[in-house]
C-alpha cells in the first residue's frame, strides 16, 4: 500500500519514508510555491473580451476600480496576432478580485468584458491513499458524512500518516460537521446544488448554522431573502435575498430588479473604494481627522487663526525626530567618508525648510564637490564594481578628479552598495535611475524614516534654503501652508510626487507663495524681487540665477489680513483660476499665457503649469493630469464655499477649520454644477451643451505660430475649430446642414453633398418598394401624426411664394421657416395646429442674441440615417482590411453605412439646431460652447446628441 503525493506527484510505499518525504526541502519548496500560486489564483481574475491592441495601463486602470492592482499578465498571444486574447488581474489582496467578480457589467473601450475566477487546480497538501482520492470524486461530499464509520476510518488511516488536518479533516469539523446528517439531507441536491462552492464559501458558518432544518423547509424564497445581504449577489442567496427587499407585492420587472441591483452593488464598490483611498490617506498623516478635530474640541481652541498655529504644533517635526534625522546624516557620513573623504552630507526638502509634517520623508544631498585629503591611513576597498563603467579600478579612497570622472548613476550605485556593506542600519537600500537625478532610497532601522539620497541637487538645497527664508519672512506664511498642505493630503491632492498625478508637496508650497505675492498688498515679495536685493553678489547653480537674500534683509509687508482671510482668499483665488489657460511664474509673480510659453519654448507645458523659481524650464507641476486637475478645481470650489461661512456671525461660535477638511458638501452648493463649471468664467454646463476648450498644452509651436501670423491665436483658433467642427457633422457624419446664421464666410461652412430626399419621396409615394428602412418604428410611431400634418401642411400658404430668395437670404430665419416647409415631413411642433403658440418661445426657433460672442455659427441638423448604428462594427472590419484609425477612416465608416448597409431614411429621423459660439479671453484663452436644441418630444435626440459629442470630442482631441 502506498500514499500519494500530489504536490510532488509521488508515491510514498512506508511511514519512515513518509516522514522524510515531508520534511523533505524539496517538498516543503514544492508546498510553498503551491501556496503561493493559490495565494495569488486568489487574488487574481481571468479577463477577456477586451479589444484588440488593449494596453495593460488601460486593464490596470479599469480594474483599479475595484482595488490595488500588483500586475497585469497578457497570454502570450497578445499583440503578436490581431485577435481576441485574454489577460490575468492580479489583485493585491484577495478581496479586490471578489469584488472585481461580483460586478457583473464589465465594460471598457465600448467592449463588454468577460471575468471569471482565475483557473486554480487544487492540489491535496497533505498525502492520500489512491482510492480515497477515487472515492472522493465518485461521491458526493456530504455523502461521506453520513458513512460514520468511513470518516473514522479515514481518521485513523490519517493518524497514522500524521494527516489529521487534512482535506477532510477540516471539512468534518467546520461547518459542515454541525450540520446533522438529518437535516442536511432534507435539502435536495438541487438546493445545494445551486449553490456553487464560491457562493457557499462566502456564506459565514454562523449564518448558515443557524438556520434549524425546519426553517428551511417553510421558508418561501422571500422569507429567506431576508436573511441575506440584499447588496450581496455572491452570498449564497443572494437573488432570493433581493427580491424580498422590494416586498413581495411589489412588482419589479427583471430589468428594473437588475438596475437597481447593479446601481447598488456599483454604491457599494465605489464607497469601499473611496474608505480605501482615504484611509491609505489618512494612514500616511500624523494626526488624523478625527483626532485633530477632538483636540480641538478638548483645548476649546477658539478661532480658525488660533487653530491654524495648532495645526503647526500638532504636526510640525518634533525635535526628537530632528535629532534622529541628524543621527542619520552622521551615519551616512561615517559610512562614506571613508571613500570620499570631505564629502558633506546635506539635508533638503520639507525635513529643513519649515514646513515639514512629522514622519516626512527626508531628502538628503550628498556634496561630493569638495573631496579633500583622506584623514584616515587605513586602507579601504572597494565593494564590487563590474557593471559601474566609470568607477577606477584599484583600491582606496576617491580623488576628486575620480569622483569627477564618474556619471552620476555609477556614483548612486556606488555608494548604494557601500551602504549595503558599511552602513547596516539602512534598511532596503533601492537605487533609482534618472536622467536629471538618480536617488538612492532607503529606510532608517530604527527610526523608520525613509530617506531619499541623490548627489547631484545643488539647486534643490538652494531652493529648500528660498523656501525656509519664506518661512521665516512673514509668522502667517507657515500656519497658511500647513493648514493647505494638510488640506490636500486629506483630499487626495497632493503629497505622492515621485510617479503619481497629484501636486508635489513642493508644487503645492508654490501655490500657496504666489497667492501671497498676489494678495493686496502683497504678503511676500517675488523671487526676482529678493534677487535684485543682492545686487551684483550673485549665486550661479547650472547656469541659473539662484540669488535671493536672507529674510532679515527683506522689507516687511504692508498686508495686515489675518491667516483666516488668507486662507479663504487662497480657496477663492484658485477655486476660479483657469490652470489650463495660465502658467504660473513664481520668479517674477505673474502669469504667462500657456501659449506664450509654447511659443517662446520656455517649458514644456502640461494641464496645470507652474514655474521653477530658478530653473525656469522646469514645469514643477507636469505630472498632474486631467482628471487630477479637475479634482483640484472642485475640491478648491467646495473649500471656497465653506470657508466663506466662517465670515458670517451666524457661525461665529462653531466655525472650525475641519470645516474644509471633512467631505460635507455644503448646502446650496451643487455638486452637478461644480463638476459642470468648465472654466474660470463660471460657465455652467446644460445638458445639451458641451465646450470644446483649447488645449494649449496640446499645440506645436508651429501652429500657434500659425495661428498668431493670422492676426489673434484665440480668435484664429475658434475659426478653425468651428471649420473642423462643421466638416465633423456634414461631411464625416453626413448629416444634411443647413446654415441659419454666423459670421463666418463660407469657406468656413461649406456644403460638400446635396441629399436629395424629394427622390425618395417619389419613390416612395409612387409605390416602389422601399430599401431596408430603419427608422420603421420612428416612423409607424408618427404615421397618424403625419397624416394630420400633411393636411395641416395642404392648408398652408406656400411659404416659397410668400419668401422670395432674397429675403430668405437676408433674413436667416426666413432659411429656418422655408427650410421648414420644405421637409417633407414636418417636424412635431409645440403650437397648437393653426394657432399662433402661447407660452414662451420654443428655444429651437428662439432668436439668440451672439453679441458676446466673436464667433457664432446657427445652423439646423438633418439626421437621415443612423450614423451611429454599427458603426463600431464597420470601423473594426475596415480596420482588419488594414485601414488605419483617421478622420478618413470615419467618413469611409459613414458612407459604406450610408450606401451599404443602412440606406437613408426618406423621412428624417431627427431635426436638431445646433449652435457653436466662441468663449474668448482675451490673450489668455478660448474655447468653443456646442449647444444643441431640438424640438420637445423628439425620440433618440438624447442618444443622437451624446453621440456627437463623443464623437465630436474623440474626433478633436485626435486629429484637430
Ligand atoms: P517634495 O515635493 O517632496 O516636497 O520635494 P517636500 O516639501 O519635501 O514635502 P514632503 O517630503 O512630501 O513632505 C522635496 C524637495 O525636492 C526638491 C525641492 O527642494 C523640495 O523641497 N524639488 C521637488 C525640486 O527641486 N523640484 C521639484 O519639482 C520637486
Amino acid at each position: 500500500m502506498f500514499v500519494v503525493c500530489d504536490i510532488c506527484q509521488v508515491n510514498i510505499s512506508t511511514a519512515q519514508e513518509y516522514d522524510r518525504h515531508m520534511c523533505g526541502k524539496r517538498h516543503q519548496a514544492r508546498l510553498k510555491s503551491y501556496e503561493e500560486r493559490k495565494k495569488q489564483s486568489n487574488c487574481s481574475v481571468f479577463v477577456k473580451g477586451f479589444p484588440p491592441g488593449t494596453k495593460d495601463i488601460e486593464l490596470e486602470n479599469y480594474f483599479s476600480y475595484f482595488g490595488k492592482v500588483k500586475h497585469v499578465f497578457f497570454d502570450k498571444q497578445h499583440n503578436k496576432v490581431k485577435g481576441r486574447s485574454f489577460a490575468i488581474i492580479e489583485y493585491e489582496a484577495p478581496n479586490s478580485a471578489q469584488i472585481a467578480l461580483s460586478y457583473k457589467s464589465h465594460v471598457l473601450n465600448s467592449e463588454h468584458l468577460i471575468v471569471r475566477p482565475r483557473d486554480f487546480k487544487e492540489l491535496q497538501t497533505t498525502p492520500y491513499f489512491p482510492w480515497q482520492k477515487e472515492k472522493e470524486r465518485q461521491q458526493l461530499p456530504w455523502s461521506n458524512y453520513e458513512e460514520p464509520n468511513q470518516i473514522g476510518a479515514f481518521g485513523q488511516q490519517r493518524q497514522q500518516f500524521n494527516m489529521g488536518r487534512g482535506h477532510f479533516g477540516n471539512k468534518g469539523r467546520g461547518q459542515y460537521g454541525n450540520m446533522g446528517p438529518g437535516q442536511y439531507g432534507n435539502m435536495g441536491p438541487g438546493q445545494y446544488g445551486n449553490m456553487g462552492p464560491r457562493q457557499y464559501g462566502n456564506v459565514g458558518q454562523g449564518q448558515y448554522g443557524n438556520m434549524g432544518q425546519a426553517q428551511y423547509g417553510n421558508m418561501q424564497q422571500g422569507q429567506y431573502g431576508n436573511m441575506g445581504d440584499p447588496y450581496g449577489e455572491d452570498m449564497g442567496f443572494g437573488n432570493q435575498g433581493y427580491m424580498s427587499f422590494y416586498g413581495e407585492g411589489e412588482e419589479q420587472t427583471q430589468e428594473e430588479i437588475a438596475k437597481r441591483k447593479k446601481d447598488i452593488e456599483k454604491q457599494k464598490i465605489q464607497k469601499l473604494q473611496k474608505e480605501r483611498a482615504k484611509k491609505e490617506e489618512e494612514e500616511q498623516l500624523p494626526i488624523t481627522l478625527e483626532e485633530l478635530n477632538q483636540y480641538m474640541q478638548q483645548k476649546m481652541v477658539i478661532g480658525i487663526s488660533n487653530q491654524m498655529n495648532t495645526m503647526i504644533e500638532l504636526l510640525q517635526v518634533t525635535p526628537e525626530e530632528l535629532q534622529q534625522r541628524y543621527t542619520i546624516c552622521k551615519t551616512l557620513e561615517d559610512a562614506l567618508s571613508p571613500f570620499f573623504p570631505g564629502v558633506a552630507i546635506n539635508q533638503f526638502g520639507s525635513s529643513v525648510n519649515g514646513f515639514g509634517i512629522r514622519g516626512c520623508d527626508m531628502d538628503v544631498y550628498l556634496d561630493l564637490s569638495k573631496i579633500g585629503i583622506p584623514c584616515r591611513s587605513a586602507k579601504i576597498q572597494l565593494p564590487y564594481h563590474r557593471d559601474i563603467r566609470s568607477v577606477k579600478k584599484n583600491a582606496g579612497p576617491f580623488n576628486q578628479e575620480e569622483v569627477d570622472s564618474m556619471s552620476n548613476y555609477d556614483k548612486v550605485k556606488l555608494i548604494s552598495r557601500i551602504l549595503i556593506e558599511h552602513a547596516p542600519s539602512c534598511h532596503n537600500t533601492l537605487t533609482v535611475p534618472s536622467n536629471r537625478c538618480p536617488l538612492i532610497r532607503f529606510q532608517h532601522e530604527v527610526s523608520g524614516i525613509k530617506c531619499d539620497l541623490s548627489v547631484n541637487n545643488k539647486l534643490a538645497l538652494q531652493n529648500t534654503r528660498l523656501l525656509q527664508t519664506y518661512s521665516l519672512f512673514d509668522q502667517r506664511v507657515k500656519p497658511l501652508i500647513y493648514a493647505v498642505r494638510y488640506w490636500a493630503k486629506v483630499k487626495g491632492l497632493a503629497g505622492n510626487p515621485k510617479a503619481g498625478n497629484q501636486l508635489s508637496n513642493y508644487a503645492l508650497t508654490w501655490m500657496v507663495l504666489y497667492y501671497l505675492m498676489n494678495t493686496k498688498p502683497s504678503l511676500v515679495p517675488t523671487v526676482e524681487y529678493l534677487a535684485s536685493l543682492c545686487g551684483n553678489d550673485r549665486t550661479w547653480i547650472d547656469c541659473w540665477d539662484c540669488s535671493f537674500v536672507a529674510a532679515q534683509m527683506i522689507p516687511s509687508s504692508k498686508n495686515i489680513q489675518t491667516t483666516e482671510e488668507l486662507l479663504h482668499g487662497f480657496f477663492s483665488y484658485y477655486g476660479s483660476f483657469d490652470f489650463r489657460a495660465s502658467c504660473i511664474c513664481v520668479r517674477t509673480g505673474l502669469i504667462i499665457p500657456v501659449a506664450k510659453m509654447v511659443l517662446d519654448k520656455t517649458m514644456k507645458v502640461g494641464v496645470v503649469n507652474i514655474q521653477d523659481p530658478f530653473v525656469l524650464n522646469h514645469n514643477i507641476t507636469l505630472n498632474v493630469n486631467d482628471k487630477m486637475a479637475s479634482k483640484i478645481s472642485q475640491e478648491l470650489k467646495i473649500a471656497e464655499t465653506k470657508s466663506k461661512t466662517w465670515f458670517d456671525v451666524k457661525f461665529a461660535e462653531t466655525k472650525s477649520i475641519t470645516d474644509i477638511f471633512n467631505d460635507i458638501v455644503p448646502e446650496g452648493l451643487n455638486l452637478d454644477a461644480v463638476n459642470k463649471t468648465v472654466d474660470a468664467s463660471g460657465l455652467v454646463l446644460g445638458k445639451y451643451q458641451f465646450l470644446v476648450p483649447m488645449k494649449t498644452q496640446n499645440m506645436t509651436p508651429i501652429k500657434l505660430r500659425e495661428l498668431e501670423e493670422e492676426g489673434d491665436i484665440y480668435l484664429g483658433w475658434c475659426k478653425r475649430m468651428v471649420k473642423f467642427i462643421y466638416g465633423l457633422i456634414e461631411r464625416v457624419l453626413m448629416f444634411d446642414c443647413e446654415i441659419r446664421t454666423t459670421n463666418l464666410p463660407e469657406e468656413f461652412h461649406k456644403k460638400t453633398r446635396t441629399y436629395d430626399h424629394s427622390k425618395k419621396v417619389k419613390l416612395a409615394t409612387t409605390g416602389v418598394k422601399r430599401g431596408p428602412d430603419s427608422t420603421d418604428e420612428v416612423t409607424n410611431a408618427k404615421k397618424s401624426k403625419t397624416e394630420e400634418n400633411k393636411v395641416i401642411e395642404d392648408k398652408k400658404p406656400s411659404a416659397n411664394s410668400e419668401n422670395t430668395e432674397e429675403q430668405k437670404n437676408k433674413n436667416p430665419q426666413c432659411q429656418v421657416d422655408a427650410r421648414k416647409e420644405d421637409s417633407e415631413v414636418p417636424m412635431e411642433t409645440s403650437g397648437a395646429e393653426g394657432k399662433v403658440p402661447e407660452g414662451p418661445v420654443d428655444p429651437f426657433d428662439a432668436e439668440i442674441d451672439f453679441s458676446k460672442n466673436e464667433i457664432f455659427l446657427d445652423m439646423d441638423v438633418l439626421v437621415f440615417l443612423r450614423i451611429w448604428a454599427e458603426r463600431k462594427k464597420i470601423g473594426n472590419k475596415l480596420k482588419e482590411r488594414g485601414f488605419q484609425e483617421s478622420i478618413e477612416l470615419e467618413q469611409t465608416i459613414s458612407e459604406t453605412l450610408y450606401y451599404d448597409y443602412l440606406k437613408p431614411s426618406r423621412r428624417p429621423i431627427l431635426e436638431f439646431r445646433l449652435i457653436i459660439r466662441s468663449d474668448v479671453k482675451p490673450g489668455m484663452a478660448s474655447s468653443l460652447l456646442v449647444e444643441a436644441i431640438s424640438r420637445p418630444g423628439m425620440k433618440e435626440y438624447d442618444a443622437v446628441f451624446h453621440f456627437v459629442k463623443k464623437f465630436v470630442l474623440k474626433a478633436v482631441e485626435k486629429w484637430f
